[in-house]
C-alpha cells in the first residue's frame, strides 16, 4: 500500500501487514490502542480505490461504536474524493461515493440485512458481537458477492472470535490472522503501558493490550455465559415488571444505572448507561430522566459512601417511586454478585450487546483476603460500575413461586431462590 493513499495518514508495520494480506477472511486480534478502527477504515477505502463498486458494511456491538469507524472513514473519504460523497445519518449512517456504499449497524440488528449482500463486511470489536451476526448474517451476504470479512477486536476469551483467529493459524483456505498487541503501534508510548501493567490484573492486561487469548480462570462470570446471554434480538417476556439498579461513582468513578425487565426466571436488560460525574445535579437529572420512563419499576442504588447524600438529590425528581437503598458489606456485595451470576449460570439473563457492559463482565474477579473472606471486584482500570448497578437491578427482580407437588407427603410452596430483604425504604424524610 503506497504510503500517499490516504493524505496525512501512514499506517504503521502492524497495520501495513493488515492491509496488504489479499485473504478473503482477515482476523485480526488487537490490543487496545493498536489503531483497529484506523486501520478497519484504511481497509474499507482501499476496496472503494481499488474497485470499480463495492458495498461495504460496517457492524460493532454498538450503534455508537460502529458510529466511529464510519466517522474515520468519512473523514478520510473528504480528504480523497472532496465534493463527491453523499452522507446520510438516517436510517442508518451511510455514504455513497461513485458506485461505492458503506453503511453501518450495530449488533443487535440482523433480520432487516437478511437477503442484502456485501463486497465487504467489516466488524470491529468482533469478539463483542453475537457469534450469530457473522455467521447467520454477515457470511450469508458475502455468499452470492463471493465479498471478503474483516474482523478486528481484542480478544474475548476463547469464543467465536478466537475459533475464527485459529482458522487461519491452523492455514484454513483464504484465512488470515494475526495477533498484534498494542505495543505494535509507534502511537501508543510506552510510558502509558507501563501505568496499565500498573494498575490492572497480569491477567487483564495480558488480554487488553497484549492481544492474548485467555480463557475465563479465575474469572466471576465465565465467557460461554456471558456470550450465551448476548443475543441479537431479546426475547419477549410475559413478565412487565421492571426494576432498576444505580450505582453511584465514587471519586471519578462513573455512575452507572442499569434497567431490567422481568423476573429471576428469565430477564432482559433493557437499559444500560454509564455517566463520568461533572456535577451531582446534572447527574442526578440524567438518571431520574431514566427512571422516570418506568414509573412502577423498583428502583434500587448503592447507598455506601456518598451514596445516601445522592439519594436525597434524587429522591424529589422521582415523586412517583420511592428508592431503596443497599449499604455494601463484603457479605452483601458477595450475596449480591452471587445472584447475578446465578443469572448467568441457568441462561435467565439476556441483553443485546454493550461493549461497556461486555468488557466489565469480563475482567470481574474474585480476590482472597487474608481473612479468607471473598473480595469481589473489578479488576482496575475496568471499572465494575455497570456489573453492580445490573447486580442491584437484578436483586430488584421476583423469583417466582414454583408449585412443587410431592409423590407423597404434603404439598410445598417454595422460591427458586430467596430474596433476602436487605434493603432499606428511603425517604427524604428520614431521620
Ligand atoms: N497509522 C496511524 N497514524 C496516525 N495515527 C494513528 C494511526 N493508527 C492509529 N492512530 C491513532 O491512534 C489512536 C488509536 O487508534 P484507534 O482508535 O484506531 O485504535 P483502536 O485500536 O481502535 O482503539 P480502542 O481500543 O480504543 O478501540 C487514534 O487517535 C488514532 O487516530
Ligand atoms: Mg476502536
Amino acid at each position: 500500500m503506497p504510503q500517499e493513499l490516504i493524505p496525512d495518514w501512514t499506517p504503521h508495520e502492524g497495520q501495513r501487514e493488515f492491509l496488504e494480506t489479499d485473504a478473503r477472511y482477515r482476523v485480526l486480534a488487537c490490543g487496545r490502542r493498536w489503531g483497529k478502527t484506523d486501520a478497519c477504515a484504511a481497509a474499507i477505502i482501499l476496496e472503494v480505490l481499488n474497485s470499480g463498486a463495492s458495498k461495504q458494511l460496517i457492524l460493532a456491538p454498538t450503534l455508537i461504536q460502529a458510529e466511529i469507524l464510519f466517522d474515520r472513514v468519512v473523514e478520510f473519504a473528504e480528504m480523497l474524493f472532496p465534493g463527491e460523497l453523499k452522507v446520510r445519518r438516517t436510517p442508518y449512517p451511510s455514504l455513497r461515493v461513485g458506485d461505492h456504499k458503506v453503511w453501518a449497524r450495530s449488533g443487535h440488528v440482523g433480520r432487516t440485512l437478511r437477503g442484502q449482500g456485501a463486497t465487504h463486511v467489516i466488524v470491529d470489536e468482533a469478539a463483542y458481537v453475537p457469534e450469530e451476526l457473522i455467521t447467520e448474517i454477515a457470511l450469508p451476504m458475502l455468499a452470492t458477492t463471493h465479498g471478503r470479512l474483516t474482523l478486528l477486536s481484542t480478544p474475548f476469551g476463547k469464543n467465536h472470535f478466537w475459533r475464527l483467529f485459529r482458522r487461519g493459524l491452523d492455514g484454513f483456505p483464504d484465512f488470515w490472522s494475526k495477533t498484534a498487541p498494542s505495543w505494535e503501534s509507534p502511537y501508543v508510548s510506552a510510558d502509558f503501558l507501563a501505568l496499565q501493567q500498573e494498575l490492572i490484573s497480569e491477567r487483564a492486561y495480558a488480554v487488553e493490550y497484549g492481544a492474548e487469548f485467555m480463557d475465563s480462570a479465575g474469572a466471576v462470570f465465565l465467557t460461554e455465559e456471558i456470550e450465551a446471554a448476548t443475543l441479537r434480538e431479546l426475547p419477549v417476556l410475559e413478565v412487565d415488571k421492571v426494576s432498576i439498579g444505580v450505582d453511584f461513582g465514587k471519586y471519578d468513578d462513573y455512575t452507572a444505572v442499569v434497567v431490567v425487565q422481568g423476573d429471576r426466571d428469565g430477564a432482559n436488560v433493557i437499559h444500560c448507561e454509564k455517566h463520568r460525574r461533572e456535577n451531582w445535579q446534572s447527574l442526578v437529572q440524567r438518571i431520574a430522566d431514566v427512571v422516570n420512563r418506568y414509573p412502577t419499576a423498583r428502583v434500587i442504588c448503592d447507598e455506601t459512601g456518598t451514596g445516601d447524600a445522592v439519594m436525597a438529590l434524587l429522591q424529589p425528581l422521582m415523586p412517583k417511586q420511592c428508592l431503596e437503598g443497599l449499604v455494601f458489606t463484603p457479605t452483601t456485595k458477595v450475596d449480591l454478585i452471587d445472584s447475578l451470576s446465578m443469572m448467568f449460570n441457568r441462561r435467565t439473563l439476556h441483553m443485546t450487546p454493550n461493549l461497556d457492559l461486555l468488557r466489565e463482565l469480563q475482567h470481574f474477579e474474585v480476590t482472597h483476603r487474608s481473612s479468607g473472606r471473598l473480595k469481589m471486584e473489578a479488576v482496575g482500570g475496568y471499572h465494575d460500575d455497570l456489573v453492580i448497578a445490573l447486580a442491584l437491578a437484578v436483586k430488584g427482580l421476583v423469583a417466582p413461586y414454583h408449585l412443587v407437588i410431592a409423590a407423597d407427603g404434603k404439598r410445598n410452596f417454595h422460591e427458586t431462590q430467596p430474596i433476602q430483604s436487605q434493603t432499606q425504604t428511603y425517604s427524604t424524610s428520614r431521620p
